[in-house]
Formats: structure tokens, sequence, C-alpha cells
């Protein structure tokens, strides 16, 4: 592969690169980035001086300085990610795995250990296992999704409606995602405050993560045996059935490689959408002008705050060249959409609206594409567009300055949104908004709806009555297990999400 592009201080060599300098006084300059400890507090800023140092592809270091590449360039994430012929995502050839220099508790080792599953696989193995997952994807109706995701945003606003103030995070965008995904997976049934914070706690790879993380696959795995012995129509059941025959591990591991990994992106975009709302000038203006649609603020958003900052990783599976950078078979490379959305060979102006433009990497690209992206897209352009339906005043109670992120190298996790408002009556859910659907793109501020009378028994975000399914058992992420010594997968994820 060739590259148009200079590499400014001449190509490297990842296995003959010396090591940085002294932790504690800073990179020496011309040797790979610790993407770790002090200097890489800012991810964003040293990205930007990996680009004026090395150009598209920089040399960077993981725990225990094991070796990688970081592909800054957009043009270089797309081949990256569009050459399956160099470079494969199955975890097992990355070089210092191989040769055994990754220790067996390394933080990395729960994402380094390769597992069954699409997002692992190439090849023959890759399209069996991606095609049942797209398979059962296309049965997903799409507009009773959208309707699905509208009805669920409204029973979000009606438990704070009343009060005049909220914390959009915690009591909306991390609510949403996991109230559709429970829907689409066939478990409605699952969703709940307890789910919710299950799967927070996993992901945060807190003391109880452990226990959250196997409450929330219990789910999963009782959804499987059910639906192997009685199909229905749902995203498991088309799953199970499909022609690729899928063994219950596999189905299980799916569901939960969809449930984390859409859960997690779609909360961020979420949170991230409605901060840039409520607090970017050129947004207020654009919207308040009625210039800009929900869909293109959600697009901006990909763009600026990309829901995954990076994935781990890409290996390659022979000696080739990126970016003017060397990369030897084995080496592994982080695909980077954070850095590569702001290139600034795509995006010389980062202030500049880019009015709906869908080529940012958020989702990904080549063969491992993301296949739930319009799922993704349609939570955030309706569940934003229902908020902003019922609640058009709404503004930031605090200053810009006081909002706060957990960033790691995987991604920005905003932690609280507070808002105010006039406080307004509940609505009845059932009945259909004012605007009679549920519009695919619509202009912002939406129409102000007449609240309705409150319902006798204020609703409770539940989803549609479900036949019963085996209960779950109570669940509490405080007392589920005694805390335990950290284990590898959770210092993995503590460390990944920057706590
Ligand atoms: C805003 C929301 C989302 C974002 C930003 C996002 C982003 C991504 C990215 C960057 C990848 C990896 C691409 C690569 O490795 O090269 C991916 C893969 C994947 N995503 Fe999403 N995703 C989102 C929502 C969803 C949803 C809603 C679902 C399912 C309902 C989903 C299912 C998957 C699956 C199964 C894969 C693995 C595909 C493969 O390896 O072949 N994602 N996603």
């Amino acid at each position: 592969m060739t590259s148009e592009h200079p590499t400014p201080s001449g190509p490297h060599d990842l296995a003959l690169d010396p090591p940085p300098g002294c932790p504690a006084h800073g990179r020496v300059p011309g040797t790979p980035a610790r993407l770790y400890g002090p200097g890489a507090e800012d991810l964003g800023e040293l990205y930007e001086q990996l680009r004026e140092e090395y150009g598209p592809v920089a040399p960077v270091l993981l725990h225990d300085d094991l070796p990688m590449w970081m592909v800054l360039g957009h043009a270089e994430n797309l081949q990256l990610t569009r050459s399956p012929s160099h470079f494969t995502k199955d975890t097992r050839i990355w070089a210092p795995q191989r040769d055994g220099r990754v220790r067996p508790d390394h933080p990395l080792m729960p994402h380094i250990a390769w597992q069954p599953i699409c997002a692992h696989a190439e090849g023959d193995e890759h399209r069996r296992l991606r095609g049942a997952v797209t398979a059962a994807m296309v049965t997903i109706d799409d507009r009773s999704t959208r309707q699905y995701i509208h009805r669920a945003a409204q029973t979000l606003v009606n438990r704070f409606c009343e009060k005049g103030t909220a914390e959009l995070v915690g009591q909306f965008a991390e609510h949403l995602p996991m109230a559709v995904l429970c829907q689409i997976l066939g478990m409605p049934e699952e969703y709940n405050d307890t789910m919710v914070a299950a799967a927070r706690d996993a992901l945060k790879g807190s003391e109880t993560a452990v226990a959250s993380h196997e409450y929330v696959v219990g789910a999963l795995s009782r959804l499987t045996s059910r639906r192997r012995a009685q199909p229905d129509e749902d995203f498991a059941s088309h799953l199970i059935a499909d022609p690729a025959g899928l063994t219950d591990d596999e189905v299980r591991e799916h569901l939960r490689l969809v449930l984390f990994a859409a859960y997690e992106a779609t909360v961020n975009l979420l949170s991230n959408v409605l901060r840039m709302i409520l607090t970017d000038p050129r947004f207020l203006a654009q919207l308040n002008g009625g210039e800009m649609t929900v869909p293109e603020a959600v697009e901006q958003s990909l763009w600026d705050e990309p829901p995954f900052s990076t994935i781990f990783g890409y290996f390659a599976k022979q000696d080739t060249e990126l970016g003017g950078q060397r990369i030897r078979k084995g080496d592994g490379l982080f695909f980077a959409p954070a850095p590569g959305n702001v290139d600034p060979r795509v995006r010389p102006d980062l202030s500049a609206h880019m009015r709906g433009n869908r080529s940012h990497l958020a989702f990904g690209s080549g063969p491992h594409e993301c296949p739930g992206q319009d799922i993704g897209r349609a939570i955030a352009d309706v569940g934003v567009d229902a908020l902003l339906t019922r609640l058009p005043d709404i503004q930031l109670d605090c200053d810009e300055e006081e909002l706060r992120w957990t960033t790691s190298i995987a991604s920005r996790h905003l932690v609280e949104l507070p808002v105010h408002f006039e406080p307004r009556s509940q609505q009845d859910v059932k009945l259909r908004p004012s605007h009679a659907h549920v519009p695919p793109q619509r202009m912002v501020p939406p129409m102000v709806m007449e609240p309705l009378p409150a319902p006798s028994a204020p609703p409770v975000p539940t989803p549609e009555p479900v036949p019963q399914p085996v209960a779950a058992p109570p669940f509490d992420a405080s007392t589920a297990l005694p805390p335990r010594r950290p284990n590898a997968w959770r210092r993995f994820l503590a460390w990944w999400r920057g706590y």
C-alpha cells in the first residue's frame, strides 16, 4: 500500500523504536507516546502532537509499554478498515500476544483475548456470524421501532416533567437506549432501573462490575433458552433461526456484543447531542433559525464527538505500509474515529457545519462497519425530538464549564447534564402526539404541544406488556456480590473507561 502523505519524522518501526523518556518528565520527541499516565491526560491534544510529529500514523504504547500504532488520518483509517487482505481483527496474531509479552493479567487482556464473535472474526467465519446478525437486524421494522422509541422517550419525560428540573444523562440518555435494545432483542420485560444500573456498573468497572455483568448476561442466557424453545418475532429468535446455525453460546455472545456495544455508544451519542443542542451557540442559532434538523445535529455530533474514540484493534497480516509508516506483520493498530474525524485534510475548519455529511468514521467502514447504525441514529433522532417536543424551553442548569467527562482511550462519557424548564403535566404516552406520527426528519424547535391531563396512575417506563418470562432474580449491584479483588476484566474496564 502506498500513501500520498508525508511522514514528518520519517518512517518508524515498532520493533526498533526506543522506549519513551521518563514518564514523569514527558516524552522524548521521536519516541512513541504512552497512552496512559502523565502526558496522556488530554488524548485529543496528544493526538494532534503526534499528527504534527509523525503524520497520519503514529507509534504509541499501552500499559507495560506494549507497542501499537494510532491511525490519525481519515483516509488511513478508511484504508485500514477496508483492507481485509492486509489487516484483520483477529487478536491472536498480535505480535506481543504471540511472543508471550502480554502478561495474563494485563489490564487489556479481556479485550485482547480472542472471542468467537463477529467483531474478532474474518473471512468465511466473519461472513457466517455477521450474516446472521445482519439478517436478524433487517427484520427490525423501522417505523414501529421509531414509534417505540418515541413512546419510551415520552414515558421517561413523564418521570421528571412535573418537577421542572432533570439530569438528562442519568434520567434520559442512560435509559432510552436500554429500553429500546431490550425491546429489539426480545426481552422488553427485562428493561427497568435495575438493568440500566447493572449495565452502567458493568461498563464502569467498579467493585461490583463482575456481578453487574453477570446479571446482564444472565438475562441474555435466559432469553436465548426461551427463544430456542419458543421463537417469536424478535432479534434473538431470528439470530437463532438463521441458517448459519449459531450455537447457544454464539447466540448469547452476539446478544452480549450487541447489547453492550450498542448501549455504550448510543448513550454517549444521546448525551453528546443533547449537550451540543443546549450549549453550542452555532446550534442554538441555527436551530432557532430553523435551519438545522435534529438528524443534522446528530451527524455533526458523530463528527465532533464520535461515541467510540478508538477501537482496539486491527492487526497486520503481512508486512505493509500505512501513512508512510512501515507496518510489520503482527503489529497492532487502533482504528481511531476521534482523531480521524478532525484530520485537517478533510476538515480544515473544525467550526464549519457538516450539514448532514455522513462520511465521518463514527460507525467504522469495511467488512466490520457497524450494522446497527440506523438503530443508533433512530434512538438519537427520535429521542431528542421527543424530548424537545415535550420541553421546548429546556435550558442548561449550570455553567457549561462545570460539565465533566470521564475520558479513556475508548470513549468520552458525559457525567451529568442538569437542565431546567417550565414544569408540565405528564402526558398519556398511549395517545399520539399532536403532530400525529414520528417524522424521520423534523425541524427544531418543535411545535409546543398542549400537555395532556395527567393519567390517573403515574406511568413508569415499562415497555409494552409481553408474556411473563422466567423471573429475573432481584439484583442490587452494591450487595449482589461482596467486593472482590479487581480481576483483569474489571481492571481493564476501569482503565479503559478512565475511572
Ligand atoms: C451510536 C451508536 C453506535 C455507534 C457509534 C457504533 C459504532 C460501531 C463501531 C465503530 C464498530 C466497529 C467497527 C470496526 O471494528 O471497524 C461497531 C461494530 C458493531 N456494532 Fe455498532 N455502533 C452503534 C450502535 C450499534 C447498535 C444500535 C447495534 C445493534 C443493535 C450495533 C451493533 C454492532 C455490531 C454487531 C458490531 C460488530 C460488527 C462486526 O464486527 O462485523 N451497534 N459499531
